[in-house]
């Protein structure tokens, strides 16, 4: 008797559930081999058979994202990848495919910042706005507020050069105070109030140390993106004791600040009510809101303004660091940068007290390259900062090598 075409369907089912349960058992019994076996296929693919296997690198490198995750934990990558350079030549490769792993980043994906927007009309619609307050003029308008955190800054490390009796007998932790001073100077420019690191001598409830923290997990966490998934961005995390994060003082005081200034309308224009009336990087940004809040929403507000922080703070006092440690522990350093501001001094080119305005320090050359070189041999940032790259990618690197060996 021919069979309907249901019969059919269900003869149909049966044979692939047949071949489903032939499958299972089949992985069931062989698991052991072929685990194994599909391991070793993906590194032999990694090494030899992925677009970057002609650049040369670390082995481990070619077959597992574990040494950029080794060398960010070392502390060391911006050395080492100075050293693989010398080796290996301009290029370099560090993981099995950087472009693959790039493209899988991008946190975090349901409200990318301007760090780490990577749609490029998107950033460029936040960069319009976020960077109004970082134009010089807008730096300029703000510095009597910063001079009266380089003269709190002054006056206590005077008051710990004069009183030899204090708790500190005379000696302090510059590169500590550099760091006060910084995130005090951040919090004028960006909130318009310092956040009293310099007035309490102190990391202010672990601010420092909550964003060092938050960088070293980015750094390694960073090279392998999946993992993110494990840790921070576990939802069962805050089931765990001590892993919950509570509002780490920077953004609690972002939070804060914003409401303040709310509800945000034309006639404020974002300054704070109460305050001193400064255009400071919040009431920027709640401009550029105003103007128009599809492309730049609160919570980008939020974002920039907080992002500044965590951004600034840490480079500008790591920079700082940098600076004096290099200019004090080399004497020959110390003894021209001094002739030079006595010459600027004597010729009138900048006060003989008071703050150095910008224009002012750039008639100091020697001092400025100081900066500079300090920026350079130990970088705020050190680690290399991954781009996506766009399509054609692979003729745009072969390009990159052609030009970098005919220059060479
Ligand atoms: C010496 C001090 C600083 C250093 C060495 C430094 C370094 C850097 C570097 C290397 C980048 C990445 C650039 C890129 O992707 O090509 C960056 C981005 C950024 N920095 Fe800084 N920075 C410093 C100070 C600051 C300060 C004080 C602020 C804010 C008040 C700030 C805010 C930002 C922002 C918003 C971005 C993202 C820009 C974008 O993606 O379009 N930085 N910085």
């Amino acid at each position: 008797m021919p069979s309907t075409p249901s019969t059919e369907a269900g003869l149909g089912g049966a044979g692939s559930t047949s071949i489903v349960a032939a499958s299972i058992s089949f992985l069931g019994s062989y698991w052991f081999v072929l685990l194994p076996a599909l391991f070793v296929t993906r590194l032999l693919y990694r090494r030899y058979a992925m677009p970057m296997s002609k650049y040369p690198g670390p082995a481990l490198a070619s077959v597992s994202r574990l040494w950029k995750v080794i060398s960010t934990a070392s502390g060391r990558t911006n050395l080492q990848h100075i050293d693989l350079h010398r080796k290996y030549g301009p290029i370099v490769r560090i993981a099995p495919n950087e472009q693959d792993q790039v493209l899988r980043r991008v946190p975090p994906p349901e409200n990318p910042d301007i760090f780490t927007e990577v749609r490029e009309h998107v950033h460029a619609q936040k960069k319009k706005v976020a960077n109004v307050p970082y134009s010089m003029a807008a730096m300029q308008q703000l510095s009597p507020f910063i001079d009266e955190s380089i003269e709190l800054f002054m006056s206590k490390l005077d008051g710990f050069a004069t009183s030899s009796q204090s708790a500190t007998k005379g000696r302090v932790d510059l590169g500590a105070w550099l760091h006060y001073f910084a995130f005090d100077v951040l919090g004028e420019v960006a909130f318009g109030r310092k956040f009293g690191f310099l007035e309490e001598g102190r990391d202010v409830e672990g601010a420092i140390k909550t964003i060092d923290d938050s960088q070293w997990y980015n750094g390694i966490i960073g090279q392998i993106p999946e993992f993110d998934h494990l840790f921070r961005r576990n939802p069962l995390r805050k089931y765990i004791p001590g892993m919950s994060t509570g509002n780490a003082l920077v953004t609690r005081l972002a939070l804060a600040e914003m409401d303040r200034r709310q509800p945000f309308t034309k006639d404020n224009m974002g300054k704070n009510r109460v305050g001193d009336g400064r255009q400071d990087l919040l009431a920027s940004l709640i401009q550029g809101h105003l103007k128009d809040p599809s492309k730049f929403s609160e919570g980008d507000v939020f974002a920039v303004a907080h992002g500044a922080i965590f951004a600034g703070s840490d480079s500008t006092a790591s920079t700082m660091q940098s600076f004096f440690w290099h200019a004090l522990a080399d004497a020959r350093v110390r003894r021209i940068l001094f002739e030079e501001i006595r010459a600027a001094v004597a010729e009138g080119r900048v006060p003989i007290d008071g703050n150095l305005s910008w224009v002012e320090s750039q008639s100091l050359s020697y001092f400025q390259a100081c900066l500079k070189e300090a920026m350079r041999v130990r970088p705020a940032v050190g680690l290399n900062i991954t781009r996506v790259v766009p399509p054609r990618a692979w003729s745009l690197m072969v390009n990159f090598t052609l030009l970098a060996q005919s220059s060479l």
